[in-house]
């Protein structure tokens, strides 16, 4: 295994450039089995979440061929073999379950293994199956797979209220919508930018979607679906997590393709913090405005609110504020497993339940320190940029699902970071 190794350094100065969004690719590509005609998306992000799910469509059937160094993935899904999503697959990697709706829209069956739960929560998807039910499916759990049949002239248009916003549930219903016959109204709906990223292409593809981006979608099933090209949305996730970079360490960075729109819940935050965003036709440049980074209070919330995927970054910038934050996160019931890393690196946090209390210390100190997920080991690089002494993360393989090139990216701008294996 690898880890990376951060030295506690000086202010960062320069670009970095922002790649597509990961959770909008994870679920544009499996927006392929909706047609047998090619689809391209364009600013694919480099990841191993991206390999995992070209491996797992192309046991269904499909081809999947990274071009242009994996920018560009083209794909078609006009073989498909089977209907069948393994439990193999789709344990690495819970986005996996976002095949059951177009491979139930296209085939009329799907099985596919639940996904298990992973760090950060159970992970249920009791609201991806009720919302394909309310489509006309019909579903049996049984040894750990969904077996997931439409009705035989398909599946047919209905309403779909969620109990509450969830975004994969959403994503499932919507691709799966566009080929039911009738209308299908999605209420309470998802409104995060890869939904919408989602929807985009979707039309380019044929289907007919209005209300994306609001609490509710509505889509006139079409017949087929045809090819087209598509361009990843920028990843908004990644860009928070660099804009925060310099915040922590100090200086002034631009990050490259960023725009407010995507993020204005977390900039406004950072700005009450004391930072300063500044949009160009070049992207986001943010420097600390005056002084010191001051303690604000964070909860997390569907889109447009504060992005629990970006709760963890937040919690690295905020040990070292003037003052008490609150961090509440809303969204998943165990993401704090960063809290006690960062505590071992002099942070003072108190968590109880959904809620971290984090008093600012003066600076904190490079220790040895373990990623447990995704969002978490990238908020112990970034508090590892200004800590004093040497900070090494181990268990990087998370970093790679969600970050390409970090090591590149922050060395560009005057970081101190390298990657090691383990062994050296
Ligand atoms: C997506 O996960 C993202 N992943 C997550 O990013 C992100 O944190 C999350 O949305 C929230 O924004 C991808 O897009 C691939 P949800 P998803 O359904 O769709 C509960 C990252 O770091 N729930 O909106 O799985 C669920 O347990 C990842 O990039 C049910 O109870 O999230 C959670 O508590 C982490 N039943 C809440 O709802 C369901 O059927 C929100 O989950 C579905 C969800």
């Amino acid at each position: 295994m690898d880890s990376i190794i951060v030295t506690g350094g000086g202010p960062l100065k320069g670009d970095i450039p922002i790649a597509g969004a990961k959770n909008a690719c994870l679920t544009l590509m499996p927006a392929t089995l909706l047609s047998d005609e090619p689809l391209t998306l364009t600013n694919a992000p480099r990841l191993s979440d991206i390999r995992t799910m070209s491996t797992l469509l192309e046991s269904l059937g499909a081809e999947v061929s990274p071009l242009s160094d994996g920018l560009v993935l083209a794909m078609s899904s006009h073989a498909l073999n089977g209907a069948r999503a393994d439990y193999d697959i789709v344990r690495k990697m819970r986005a996996s379950i976002l095949v059951l709706g177009p491979l139930l829209a296209r085939l009329g069956e799907a099985v596919v293994s639940l996904p298990g739960g992973c760090a950060i929560g159970a992970r249920p998807v009791d609201l991806h199956l009720k919302a394909l039910e309310a489509l006309g499916a019909d579903l049996d759990l049984r040894d750990g797979y969904v077996h997931a049949k439409a009705p035989s002239g398909g599946l047919r248009g209905g309403d779909v209220e969620f109990p509450f916003v969830s975004v994969g549930a959403t994503e499932n219903a919507l691709m799966a919508a566009t080929l039911a016959r009738g209308t299908t109204r999605l209420k309470n709906a998802a409104q995060e930018p890869e939904i919408v990223d989602l929807a985009d292409c979707l039309r380019a593809m044929g289907a007919q979607i209005s209300g994306d981006g609001t609490d509710t979608i509505e889509i006139q099933g079409v017949d087929r679906m045809h090819g087209a090209t598509h361009r990843v949305v920028t990843d908004r996730i990644e860009l928070g997590t660099y804009m925060l970079a310099p915040l922590i360490a100090g200086g002034e960075v631009t990050c490259l393709g960023g725009r407010r729109d995507l993020l204005s819940a977390f900039c406004d935050k950072i700005e009450a913090a004391g930072g300063s965003v500044t949009e160009s036709p070049e992207g986001l440049t943010v420097t600390r405005a005056n002084g010191p980074i001051q303690a604000v209070d964070v909860e997390t919330e569907p889109f447009p609110g504060f992005p629990t995927d970006l709760q963890a970054q937040m919690m690295a910038l905020l040990c070292t504020a003037e003052g008490t934050s609150m961090l509440e996160e809303k969204i998943f019931e165990n993401r704090f497993m960063h809290a006690p890393e960062l505590i071992r690196m002099g942070a003072q946090i108190d968590v109880h339940g959904g809620t971290a209390t984090v008093t600012g210390v003066e600076r904190l100190r490079g220790a040895q320190v373990m990623a447990t997920d995704l969002r978490a080991s990238v908020s112990l690089i970034l508090a590892g940029l200004a800590a004093e002494g040497e900070t090494r993360v181990g268990r990087v393989y998370h970093l790679d699902r969600g970050y390409e090139h970090v090591v590149r990216k922050l060395s560009a701008v005057g970081a101190k970071i390298e990657r090691v294996r383990d062994d050296e």
